[in-house]
């Protein structure tokens, strides 16, 4: 598969990275060459460009970069037509460099990061994930992640793009969990919420994960 990423921090290098290992095509995005460059030798067989580059390329686009609309980004609305589009992002709670400063106490949004996308791009095929994976989860070895049966919370209207990414999700180890249309994705962003209470201010650090277990009955 051809995975567009835009965006090379954290998540963009953790997920591009993974799923270059696992065979796919993959072309890091950014605003800065040298970063893109950089992120594309760490992984295998993976190449360098812009934004733009990144969306044209891929069949799947990773979308990694909060609080700017898509079509700002890359100047047109319908650059992501037809594209598998994921939805990574969680709202700014305070100072990313400093989790203990992150504030819980503000009403969530009216409306998720994804419904947000979705509308901007109405060519696109959104789907909410891995916002509840922290980027050095992501980067375990498959072998030892896959031990753990982490959960990605999956949300999309469009089936098909939801069996993709949960595709992708179980390549690299976790288990892929339906978590039903963008209009449930409010809810998968505040489950990140409560992770990111866990992983800074009450002190489970990064490799805190939030998983649905379904026991039993008897
Ligand atoms: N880090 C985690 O563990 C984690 C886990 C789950 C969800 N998330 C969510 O995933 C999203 C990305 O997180 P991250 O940790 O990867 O963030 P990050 O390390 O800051 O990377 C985001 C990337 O977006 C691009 N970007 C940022 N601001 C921009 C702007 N104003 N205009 C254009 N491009 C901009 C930059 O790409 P270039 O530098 O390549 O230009 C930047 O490296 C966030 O919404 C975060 O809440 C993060």
């Amino acid at each position: 598969m051809k995975i567009g990423i835009i965006g090379t921090g954290h998540m963009g290098r953790a997920l591009g990275t993974g799923w270059a290992r696992s065979g796919h095509a993959v072309l890091f995005g950014s605003r800065d060459r040298a970063k893109a460059e950089s992120a594309a030798a760490a992984a295998p067989s993976a190449r360098a460009g812009s934004f733009a580059e990144a969306a044209a390329f891929g069949e799947v686009v990773l979308y990694t970069v909060r609080d700017v609309l898509p079509s700002a980004l890359l100047g047109r609305a319908d650059a992501l037509d037809g594209r598998v589009v994921i939805d990574c992002n969680n709202r700014t709670l305070g100072d990313d460099g400093n989790p203990s400063l992150f504030r819980f106490d503000r009403p969530l949004p009216e409306r998720s990061s994804a419904e947000i996308i979705a509308e901007d791009c109405p060519g696109a095929r959104v789907v909410k994930a891995f916002n509840t994976i922290p980027s050095p989860v992501i980067e375990l070895p498959r072998e030892r992640l896959a031990s753990h049966g982490v959960s990605v919370f999956v949300g999309a209207d469009d089936a098909g793009a939801k069996a993709v990414v949960i595709g992708l999700a179980e390549e690299l180890g976790f288990i892929g969990v339906d978590a039903g249309g963008l209009a449930h994705a409010h809810l998968v962003e505040a489950a990140a919420d409560l992770l990111r209470l866990e992983i800074g201010p009450l002190g489970r650090g990064p490799y805190a994960t939030l998983s649905l277990h379904v026991l039993p009955e008897a």
